[in-house]
């Protein structure tokens, strides 16, 4: 069975779906790997790195004629023409229903394994891309934050004069927001956090960060660990509560995400005006309209005397790592995929597994 990875075309994506390391890995499966040349340049990983590896380097139009296609974002309607039928895809989807592209793969009967609907148990840990990706975009919004930031992140003493540390909160204490947490404290800000499931506070305060509680009449927590939406009224109470809090902070870390909805607002025009000038937020949910509503997604913008961060792909922008740990969680999905035969490795029926049964798209 040939695995093929193509060059990511996607502007500003910089990741590879597999790294020369986890061809050796594809390969003692039995599987053979064919790489487009050049795939994995904008994450430094070299031809001549996967060529050693046991990879075959190709051409774009082989690379979509092979029996697995792996990627990191959702194929374009020129790439769907040009994959091989009754093959099938394991990447993003990056579709929350129905669309043109998913009827287009199912016309030419390719099957679809959906990574970000790999269900949030233990046992799929290792396979999990939402976790992987977002645990970076964690930390790298806070390297962001800190670049634009014209003070520093600790308390510092010199001979120039001392300077307070940085109070920074982060909104949404999922994947991305404990990291962000824990990496915020390892630069020396002073941190708290909120998140609307109580049952992140025992999270947040285990990373030594302070948890803010707010009592807005409702309990966020909804289906599978992740968040619901709020009513309307929770909703204003909660950016009322939030107000005088947000508005003393100097470094804002935005995370809070409900899945297939847009974002919650959570920082208001009216807070961004009160906040102190230089300061900074980051907005990983730009791309879902934003927990702040004067984030632009993809731009930096200085606002009412603030700087909004808006980068939708804090990933790309580690593209050696990120591709590293993506390429680690098809391999560890691949594992419970396929069956070793004499032959080579054969195709498990995807509706075997809980996981790859979750994944399944369009059929
Ligand atoms: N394999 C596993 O067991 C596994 C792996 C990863 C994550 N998880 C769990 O999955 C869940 C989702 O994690 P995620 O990082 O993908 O979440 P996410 O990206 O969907 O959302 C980020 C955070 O925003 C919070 N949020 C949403 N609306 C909010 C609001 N109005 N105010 C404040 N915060 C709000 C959510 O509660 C969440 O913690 C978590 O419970 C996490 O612990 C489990």
């Amino acid at each position: 069975m040939k695995i093929g990875i193509p060059r990511e075309t996607r502007p500003g994506e910089t990741r590879v779906a597999t790294t020369p390391e986890i061809v050796k890995k594809l390969l003692g499966l039995g599987f053979q790997v064919q790489v487009e040349a050049g795939a994995g340049a904008a994450a430094h990983y070299l031809d001549a790195d996967y060529a050693a590896a046991g990879a075959k380097l190709v051409g774009r139009d082989q690379v979509f004629l092979s029996d697995l296609l792996l990627k990191v974002r959702r194929p374009t309607k020129e790439e769907i023409q040009a994959m091989r039928p009754n093959s099938l895809y394991i990447g993003p989807i990056e579709s929350c229903g129905e669309d043109a592209g998913i009827a287009a793969l199912r016309n030419k009967n390719i099957q679809v394994l959906a990574v970000e609907r790999i269900p949030r148990i233990s046992r799929a840990q290792s396979m999990d891309v939402l976790s992987s990706q977002s645990n970076i975009a964690g930390y790298r919004a806070v390297i962001e934050a800190a670049a634009h930031y014209g003070r520093f992140f600790p308390m510092m003493m010199t001979s120039a004069g001392s300077a307070k540390p940085a109070r920074l909160i982060v909104l949404g204490a999922g994947v991305a927001g404990l990291q962000a947490i824990a990496t915020a404290r390892r630069l020396g800000a002073e941190v708290s956090a909120y998140d609307v499931r109580p049952e992140t506070r025992e999270q947040i305060e285990s990373l030594g960060a302070k948890a803010i509680q707010l009592d807005i009449g409702e309990n966020g927590t909804g289906e599978g660990g992740y968040a619901k939406e709020l009513s309307e009224a929770a909703q204003a109470k909660q950016q009322a509560a939030l107000a005088e809090v947000l508005a003393q902070a100097h470094i804002l870390i935005a995370t809070a995400q409900i899945p297939c909805r847009p974002a919650p607002v959570l920082i208001t025009e009216a807070v961004v005006r009160r906040m102190r000038p230089g300061s900074v937020i980051v907005d990983l949910a730009a791309a879902n309209g934003g927990n702040c509503p004067l984030t632009e997604p993809d731009q930096v913008v200085v606002k009412e005397g603030v700087i909004l961060v808006g980068y939708t792909n804090f990933p790309a922008k580690m593209p050696s790592d990120a591709s590293a740990f993506y390429a680690n969680n098809l391999f560890q999905l691949l594992k419970i995929l396929v069956e070793p035969s004499e032959a080579g490795p054969v195709l498990k029926a995807l509706d075997q597994d809980e996981i790859t049964k979750a994944m399944r798209v369009g059929s």
